[in-house]
């Protein structure tokens, strides 16, 4: 039985040995927030690449929601997304990378698999204009058993105080057009977009939140103005 209220839950640092739960929950979660399963031959990869090395590389904040079945729901990020870049880009893919050769480019029936093991070959990460305001990212997932409970807001509130703590004057994210659950949750959360968004694109919308100076106000996330 899962605990119907979010009493019985838990948000607490994540953990090396949380990996596997961060894993599955990026892959029930991968698709524009539902099951990405029948989209990869591989179910580590996506989580490999979007969860599993905030638990491992430098300048990263990571904290998980538990209940009694185990760890449900994470939220994780960095403080710094250019120094974690950096990481990524020299510790962390090359030893995933290991595990598997490097597609050929040219294969005619490419597949999900190939594209992400193709990325750790060949990490490359963008610098866009919003690094100096909003430095830092974060993703956040929760399984269907934690959803619509409030628990996002109050992984969202750990985070967000975690960051504000570090220093950090704003983050950033990237969420599917098409999860309009997702977005609902961060425009009340007080994100904006910080770039013009085509609605009949499939593709990714970039929010942003400032947040506040540790001195002035440390409790409170809304968009400075
Ligand atoms: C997107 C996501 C993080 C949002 O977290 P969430 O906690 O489910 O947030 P939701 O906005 O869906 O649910 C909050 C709702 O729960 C309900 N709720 C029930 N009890 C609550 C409580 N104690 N406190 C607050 N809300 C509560 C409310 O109806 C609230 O809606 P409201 O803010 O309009 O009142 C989560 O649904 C998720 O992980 N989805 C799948 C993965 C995903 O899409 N991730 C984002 C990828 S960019």
């Amino acid at each position: 039985m899962h605990p119907s209220s979010s009493e019985a839950l838990r948000i607490r640092p994540g953990q090396p040995g949380d990996e596997a739960a961060l894993l599955q929950i990026c892959l029930l979660t991968g698709d524009g927030g539902g099951d990405a399963t029948p989209l990869f031959e591989d179910p580590d990869l996506i989580g490999l690449w979007y969860a599993a090395p905030y638990l491992h590389l430098p300048s990263t904040l990571a904290f998980v929601a538990e209940d009694e079945a185990g760890v449900a729901g994470y939220i994780v990020g960095a403080i710094d997304s250019r120094l974690y870049h950096q990481a990524f880009v020299r510790e962390w893919a090359p030893r995933i990378a290991r595990r598997f050769p490097d597609p050929p480019d040219d294969r005619p029936s490419r597949t999900q698999d190939d594209d992400y093991r193709r990325r750790f070959h060949h990490p490359e990460f963008d610098d866009p204009p919003w690094f100096e305001s909003h430095p830092s990212h974060l993703h956040i997932d929760l399984l269907p058993r934690l959803q619509g409970r409030g628990i996002g807001r109050r992984l969202m509130d750990t985070f967000l105080d975690a960051l504000t703590s570090a220093g950090s004057g704003g983050v950033h994210l990237g969420v599917g057009a098409s999860n309009h659950r997702a977005r609902r949750f961060y425009r009340r959360y007080g994100f904006t977009e910080l770039e013009p968004v085509d609605e009949t694109t499939s593709g990714s919308v970039s929010l942003g939140l400032c947040l506040p100076r540790p001195s002035t106000s440390p409790a409170r996330h809304a968009p400075l103005s």
